[in-house]
């Protein structure tokens, strides 16, 4: 089964609490789902392999750890997943970026993809795919499969606020990918919001209602 790997660092808390405030605008709102989103790699990136290599201080030669195998790639879900890109490349800036985007058809209730542009060599990267909300994990699931069909095999998946019933259908589905996220909230409401969430991440990103 899929690990979930819920935060609970208090700059991470601290910070989630400052975004889910309703009366927290656009800029504040952006700057600190950036920073949230750099706390959050820094834990997903925990498990990334090393290897020693020699260096030359100004005092002398010796060995010391490096990042060693695959090379990052990170990928937002469009469009809200665009806000926490900057963050993250603040922490690994050689990382390349892929976008997806999806929706539901409303009648066939079948995902279509809308647009997909990754780089060239996903199959040879760990792929941190974000979206700031992992609600019904339909879009979730939906992108973790786009990926593996074109290759990925190291899938991790990091979201700030995440529904139990979200969770759970990620697992289901690919219980190969680790979900990191910031909160794990009480469920979905009638509208498919987040409770007690923080409204549409989207919106509040980009200052559309
Ligand atoms: N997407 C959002 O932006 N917010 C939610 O609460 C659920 C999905």
């Amino acid at each position: 089964m899929a690990e979930v790997i819920e935060v609970k660092h208090p700059l991470v808390q601290h910070k989630l609490t400052m975004i889910r405030n309703e009366a927290v605008g656009t800029k504040d709102f952006r700057a600190l789902v950036d920073e949230l989103a750099m706390l959050l790699t820094y834990e997903a990136s925990a498990d990334l392999p090393l290897e020693t290599v020699p260096v030359k201080t100004p005092v002398q030669e010796t060995k010391a750890a490096s990042l060693a195998g695959k090379k990052l790639a990170v990928v937002p879900i469009l469009r809200a997943g665009l806000g926490m890109v900057d963050g993250i490349l603040q922490l690994i800036p050689a990382a390349k970026v892929g976008h997806i985007g999806m929706y539901r058809d409303e009648e066939t209730l079948e995902p279509v993809e809308y647009f997909v542009k990754l780089p060239d060599d996903i199959a040879q990267r760990e792929v941190l795919l974000v979206d700031p909300m992992l609600a019904t994990g339909g879009s979730a699931k939906d992108a973790i499969s786009a990926l593996k069909l074109r290759g990925a095999t190291q899938i991790k998946l990091i979201t700030l606020v995440s529904a139990p019933e979200g969770i759970k259908a990620v697992q289901e589905a690919h219980p190969d990918v680790t979900i990191v996220t910031a909160a794990i909230d009480e469920g979905l409401n009638d509208d498919g919001y987040i409770v007690p969430g923080l409204g549409d991440a989207g919106d509040r990103l980009f200052g559309t209602h």
